[in-house]
């Protein structure tokens, strides 16, 4: 039997029991699956070495317990509901069975492509239900699939599919994003310029517009799919075999391949779906995010899936074609479980609550929010206004290298608290460092969050780069794991994430990396060197601020913003445009070289009243300078 905790009570008890053995709880909660073969050692490795296994020696396919195993009891339940961008356009729904029979012919397409186990392809899409069809077919044929945003340049695109040599990708004709067209196929078409590897492009119709098309490389999806099989025997794959690569940002340097392997997050997405979000046979679930970040792996693909739950998958936005949009689409589908992030509640809040009040959100059971720290506004606006005051929020804390939620109430389980992710889930130790990298005991302390043991779920390596694996997250905290975050215990014990305490931003709910848009305004001839920091923003949660130094100060300042808009638009995306920039004569940094940072978010914060020791600085008249400067 699944493991489904059902009572307060029984959450403590089941916790104290993963600790007193781990393994046999882990063991248990595999033992739910289909696997072709039982594992011959549940658990090896450690954050030591990095070498991390669950499950070892197990044999499966994912999709076999996402599709297959449902057929003959829920094949008729709805697997998905369509949303498309526009309310009136085509929308449509999915029966698990139609989902396995669609699965099955694209997972034929892709091995008559020649798409073979271990082979990685790119997906590049609109929010359609052929973008979980083709992660799907990935997984039933073996290959690694790696989702790229649609929202990322072609340099990003391109970049992406270069570091892990893709065969293939995926990609649409184009897509609609509220009012905004994206030319996915032209991006495509740019990024594969400079990506030899790529043999095959599988274009999807979404736009019907026109596009360019390169004979023996280009194909149609409906006319490779019209002829296909809906018979396919999936591929049998070792628990550790690689399952995808998802890239995210660090502090340093290009964004980094983070890999998660079959058994491990099959188990981990599955038991956090359950036991956090109290999905039940009738509940409809809509997770609001783009299955371009790991939300969308976890918490619309896999997780829902294996449990054989009702899910949304949403083309669109928040504010289209108004603000009253996720509330339309709750009352349509009488929504029980929705799941979003606190900047799109903090955008909605910002307008008339008549487009809230416009809808009946009865239907509603559970809310959920990921993504960032949710402010206690937001937290009540949430409570009060979308669930009626009755309906519990789990505010989830998680990362794309832990590929499921480790920190959160479980649904009307858990007393929660306004800004807190609350408890671990049984199976997971946070704790808290000091900065000698001890742990810290006790309640009412603050520190860098670390988890003591591996979890089936964490990340294995970061593609081609096991180094910077070990680098990143094992390496501050011998034998820790360290998130990055920093994070408050309050005296009973509740955990509340602060933010990250490295050079990684967290803007609308979306992480860059620092160096990665420094790297990006680099590239403006008229740039000498640049600093971004974050500062606070009402509805992005943090804002992006770049300092520069120009070879000559641009006499209008508002068009060269303009010009940095456009390069960094051009080599990462509009998600990493600076919401302000600052020219300065000079960066405040260290006799060693290094800027510090902490000066140049104070300003940024307009907190620069209160700076702290600067005595350490090359040139401390600089920070005078940056202070009386100007923003644009
Ligand atoms: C970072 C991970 C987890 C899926 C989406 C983001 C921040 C995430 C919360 C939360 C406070 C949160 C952390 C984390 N974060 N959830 N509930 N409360 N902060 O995944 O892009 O890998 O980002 O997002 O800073 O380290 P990601």
């Amino acid at each position: 039997m699944w493991l489904n905790i059902k009572s307060f009570e029984e959450y403590n008890q089941i916790y104290n029991q993963s600790e007193t053995d781990r393994l046999k709880f882990w063991e248990h909660e595999a033992g739910t699956f289909y696997w072709r073969k039982s594992w011959d050692n549940v658990h090896s490795g450690g954050f030591e070495k990095g070498d991390i296994k669950w499950f070892e020696g197990g044999k499966l396919n994912i999709t076999e317990n996402a599709l297959d195993r449902h057929l003959n009891t829920i094949g008729n339940k709805t697997a998905f509901i369509f949303e498309p961008n526009h309310p009136d356009s085509f929308r449509r729904t999915i029966t698990y069975r139609q989902l396995y029979d669609d699965v099955c012919r694209f997972s034929n397409v892709l091995q008559e492509k020649g798409i073979q186990k271990g082979d990685r392809v790119c997906i590049y899409m609109a929010m359609t239900p052929e973008l979980i069809i083709s992660a799907l077919a990935c997984a039933r044929i073996g290959a690694v699939h790696s989702i790229v945003f649609a929202g990322f340049s072609a340099q990003s695109l391109a970049e992406r599919i270069q570091d892990c040599d893709a065969k293939m990708l995926i990609t649409n004709d184009g897509l609609r994003r509220g009012d905004k067209h994206v030319p996915l196929k032209d991006i495509s078409d740019e990024a594969l310029k400079s990506c030899p590897t790529v043999k095959n492009v599988i274009v999807c119709q979404r736009t019907n517009r026109d596009i360019d098309w390169v004979e023996g490389r280009d194909e149609w999806w409906h006319m490779l799919i019209r002829n296909a099989s809906k018979v396919h025997k999936a591929v049998e794959m070792d628990a550790e075999d690689p399952l995808f690569i998802l890239y995210t940002s660090g502090s340093t340097g290009k964004p980094k391949g983070v890999l998660h392997t079959c058994g491990g997050y099959m188990v981990y997405t599955s038991y956090t779906f359950r036991n956090v979000f109290q999905v039940s046979e009738e509940d409809v679930y809509w997770c609001t995010a783009d299955a371009g970040w790991i939300t969308g792996h976890s918490y619309i693909i896999y997780g829902p899936l294996f449990n054989g739950a009702t899910g949304v998958i949403f083309e669109g936005v928040p504010n289209y074609p108004d603000a009253g949009r996720f509330w339309e689409v709750v009352e349509k589908y009488r929504i029980t479980h929705f799941y979003t992030a606190p900047t799109a509640i903090r955008a909605l809040m910002s307008y008339d609550i008549k487009y809230v009040q416009k809808y009946d959100l009865s239907s509603l059971k559970v809310l959920g929010t990921v993504g960032e720290p949710i402010n206690e506004e937001a937290w009540h606006w949430y409570n009060d206004h979308i669930g009626g005051g009755r309906c519990p929020i789990v505010d989830t804390w998680w990362q794309t290298e832990t590929g499921g939620i480790m920190i959160s109430p479980l649904a009307g389980i858990t007393p929660t608290k306004p800004g807190f992710a609350t408890l671990p889930l049984p199976g997971i130790f946070p704790v808290l460092m000091d900065e000698n990298g001890k742990e810290i005991q006790g309640n009412g302390v603050s520190g860098n969050l670390c988890l003591k043991y591996p979890w089936p779920g964490i990340a294995r390596t970061v593609w081609g780069d096991h180094e910077r694996y070990l680098k990143t997250y094992m390496t501050s905290y011998k034998g820790y794991y360290f998130t990055g975050d920093g994070c408050r215990r309050d005296p009973e014990g509740y955990y509340r994430i602060t933010g990250r305490v490295d050079d990684v931003l967290n803007v609308s709910g979306h992480r860059l990396g620092t160096a990665e848009i420094e790297n990006a305004i680099n590239e403006h001839p008229n740039i000498v060197e640049s600093a971004v920091v974050g500062y606070p923003h009402d509805i992005k949660g943090q804002g992006i601020y770049a300092f520069m130094i120009c070879e000559n100060d641009p006499n209008d300042p508002v068009a060269f913003k303009k010009e940095i808009h456009n390069l960094v638009t051009k080599i990462i995306g509009p998600i990493a445009k600076p919401d302000l920039i600052q020219i300065a004569p000079g960066l405040p940094k260290t006799r060693s070289g290094k800027i510090m940072r902490r000066i140049l978010r104070k300003v940024a914060a307009k907190e620069a009243e209160d700076m702290g020791d600067v005595s350490t600085l090359l040139d401390p008249a600089v920070v005078e300078e940056i202070k009386g400067g100007k923003a644009y």
